[in-house]
Parts: structure tokens; C-alpha cells; sequence
């Protein structure tokens, strides 16, 4: 299979602070490129170091505010985050770091009311988003989109917004949502990305048929969701190889064109200059 590119993986987490190297290079081998996605202000900072680190492997950072740490009971995983800190959003913070030479998108950043659904939780959880929708706006960068249990609000704030969307507008990681929300959102100019979840759970079978093959993004999102048959352990980069071939069984289509398509959508996406 040719090179693979792994939009949304979390290589800089403390989760690989053991074997971070082995890691890269269990990716080279499987010909698989990754990018590194924050959370946070300090998952950002680390996104970009990593970037710096390892430049032909980590093609380069995303630097967000999760909606996840927008909320009180910020569930800090242990996976993540270095010190136990609680932090507050500070868009003049993530506006230095997104201007960075190795920033290519900005988040993740969105909607997830999955744990809690207390009004005053989504309503920071918007205010921080559509802040972030500002920032992708001024330095012309795509947004990385975490929605969970949220898609009609989603849809809402990026139609309000619509006017100030870029083209592409941006990637809706690890996409949950129904054909309807699919629809609206490539309407937006947005990508759907999908990751390991596909390759044990049929529910996401229809919406990937249906989704156009061009505007589909690979990812990861380790060191979460392993896929088949890795199911359970800690995800890497590498495994995208296994997304690829789930998607190419659903779709009909060779691993190889998957990843030839794919590839081509990541870079053309990012505006990578890779061969
Ligand atoms: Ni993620």
C-alpha cells in the first residue's frame, strides 16, 4: 500500500513519553505519516515540538481547546495531560501558538455533551468553539472538529457562521453523525474523518458508503480506539493501515486506491508539500 497519512493522532501525549521513537518508526515502516493534534494549550505546545521533532514523520500540528476541558468535571485523562491542571481558555495563548510555521489546522475544538449535559457546560462549550471558528477564519487554517452528542447545535453554529468558513471549511474527526448531519456538512465544505471504530461497529457502514470518497480523511486518534484486531490496546499511527482496508472492503474499492485517494485528500487538505 502507498504512504497513508494519519490526520489526527496524539503522538505527543504522555501516553508514548516511554516509546515515543519506536513508536515513529513502527509508522515509517507501515509507510504511514502522521499529524499531531492538541487538546489544550500545553497538548498544542508538545503537538508542535513533536512536529519539530520528527518532520519527516509528524507532517506538522493542530492547535486547539477540546470541548471536553470547557467543561467543569474536565475529565483529565491520564493519557494527556502532564500535570493535573485545570485550564481556562486563552485565545490570545492558542492565537501565538496557531501562528507557528508548523500549525496546519486548528483544534480539536467543537461540541461534546456526551458526559455532561448541563446548559451552562454547552454554553462555554459554543462560546470557546465559535472563538476558535474566529481564529481558523483570521489565519486561514481548516478547523478539527470533535462533535459528540451534538450535531444539531454543531450544524447550527457552522451555518450562523457559514459566511466565515474557509474552503475547505475543515474535518469532522471521528464523524458520529447521521447521513442527514453528513450531508449538511459537506454542503459546508467540510471532511469527514473516520478511525479505528469503523473496523468493529456496523452502525458507521451506511454513512461511509454514502460519504464521497474525496472528501474522506484517515485517522487514528491514538492512543484511543484501537482498531480491529489491535481492539483494546493502546491505538498508534501505524494501525491507520487497518482503517484503510476496513474502508476499502465498505466502499468496494482497493486498499490501494483508498490510499492513494485518501493521501491525496490530506494533502491537498493541509496544503502539504510531501511527495
Ligand atoms: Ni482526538
Amino acid at each position: 500500500m502507498s504512504t497513508l497519512i494519519d490526520f489526527h493522532s496524539h503522538i505527543q501525549f504522555s501516553a508514548y513519553d516511554n516509546d515515543r521513537e519506536a513508536v515513529i518508526l513502527r509508522a515509517r515502516e507501515a509507510k504511514v505519516k502522521m499529524i499531531a493534534v492538541g487538546t489544550q494549550a500545553q497538548t498544542s505546545e508538545d503537538a508542535i515540538r513533536v512536529a519539530e521533532q520528527y518532520p519527516n514523520d509528524v507532517l506538522g500540528a493542530s492547535v486547539g481547546f477540546h470541548p471536553g476541558h470547557a467543561s467543569e468535571n474536565s475529565y483529565h485523562d491520564k493519557n494527556e495531560l502532564r500535570e493535573e491542571a485545570q485550564e481556562s481558555f486563552d485565545i490570545e495563548r492558542l492565537r501565538e501558538l496557531a501562528k507557528h510555521p508548523k500549525v496546519l489546522a486548528i483544534g480539536e475544538c467543537g461540541l461534546d455533551y456526551y458526559r455532561d449535559q448541563r446548559l451552562e457546560i454547552s454554553e462555554r462549550q459554543k462560546k470557546v468553539f465559535v472563538q476558535q471558528i474566529e481564529l481558523a477564519r483570521e489565519l486561514q487554517k481548516p478547523l478539527i472538529i470533535h462533535c459528540r452528542s451534538a450535531f444539531g447545535d454543531l450544524i447550527n453554529i457552522l451555518n450562523s457562521k457559514s459566511h466565515i468558513l474557509n474552503s475547505p471549511a475543515g474535518v469532522i474527526h471521528f464523524f458520529s453523525g447521521t447521513k442527514d448531519d453528513a450531508k449538511n456538512l459537506l454542503d459546508l465544505k467540510f471532511y469527514l474523518g473516520f478511525g479505528g471504530v469503523i473496523t468493529f461497529a456496523r452502525e458507521y457502514n451506511e454513512v461511509i458508503r454514502y460519504a464521497p470518497l474525496d472528501r474522506i480523511l484517515l485517522e487514528t486518534d491514538a492512543p484511543y480506539v484501537a482498531p480491529a484486531p489491535h481492539r483494546g490496546k493502546r491505538n498508534e499511527p501505524a494501525y491507520v493501515v487497518e482503517v484503510a482496508k476496513k474502508l476499502a472492503e465498505l466502499k468496494g474499492i482497493s486498499p490501494e486506491t483508498i490510499a492513494e485517494q485518501t493521501t491525496q485528500n490530506a494533502i491537498s487538505f493541509f496544503g502539504l508539500s510531501v511527495e
